[in-house]
């Protein structure tokens, strides 16, 4: 074999068939990247906003907002119920009409639709000795201090104390306006030293 016919006969090889395994290949290349790329984004999502997975902060059943917080006011009305149902039903029952001879009734009565500064008094400061409640004079027992006062053993706030007010105001048939905290502020620190009122005292109120 000549070197002439060596030579055609590597031509006439490499004319045939190219040893196509042998060539550099481009799209595995890329397809590493494009998803290595994938993969990085994903891990900075994750890393920015899945909050480390913490059940205080990811909750799946979110419902989406606008973004701007929710701050839901709270209805006086509805929250001056349930205090009422906490703390004043057990002694003016839950129709406001109190026990007889015991507890004097709220509904429909003066200490509760008239003068707004009286009423404020009697919850913030508490009450004892005789008071009449239509038509009935009640002596038995004393209605508790309910106001942040010395010696007050429920220390309810003002908002508290004018809710329940506003509630009592204007539920079974009874219809006066609403009480702020405001207003009932004012009365606690215009007496501070005050212990329960009595009828006479309550009547030199305004
Ligand atoms: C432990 C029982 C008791 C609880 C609890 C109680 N009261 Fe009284 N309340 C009385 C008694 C007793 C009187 C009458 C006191 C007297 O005879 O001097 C009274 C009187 C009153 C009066 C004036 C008289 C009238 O009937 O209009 C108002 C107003 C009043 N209470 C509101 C409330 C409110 C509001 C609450 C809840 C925040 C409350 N009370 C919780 C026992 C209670």
């Amino acid at each position: 074999m000549s070197d002439d016919t060596i030579v055609a006969a590597h031509d006439k090889a490499a004319a045939g068939t190219p040893d196509t395994h042998a060539q550099y290949r481009i799209l595995p290349l890329v397809l590493l990247f494009v998803f290595s790329g994938f993969i990085f984004y994903a891990g900075a999502y994750l890393g920015r906003y899945s909050g480390r997975f913490s059940g205080e902060i990811f909750d799946e059943r979110q419902v989406p907002t606008s973004g701007q917080p929710v701050v839901a006011a709270i209805d006086p009305l509805v929250l001056g119920k349930r205090q009422y149902a906490l703390a004043c039903v057990t002694c003016h029952m839950p129709n406001g009409q109190g026990v007889p001879n015991l507890y004097p009734p709220l509904a429909g009565a003066d200490w509760v639709t008239g003068s707004e500064e009286r009423l404020i008094a009697i919850v913030v400061h508490g009450l004892k000795g005789p008071i009449t409640v239509n038509g009935n004079v009640y002596s038995a027992a004393a209605m508790p201090a309910f106001g942040q006062v010395p010696g007050g053993g429920y220390n309810w706030s003002d908002e508290r104390i004018a809710a329940v007010l506003t509630y009592i105001r204007q539920e079974w048939g009874n219809e006066a306006g609403p009480i702020t905290a405001q207003q009932v502020a004012a009365v606690r620190t215009a007496h501070p030293d005050r212990k329960e009122w009595t009828e006479p005292e309550l009547l030199a109120l305004p």
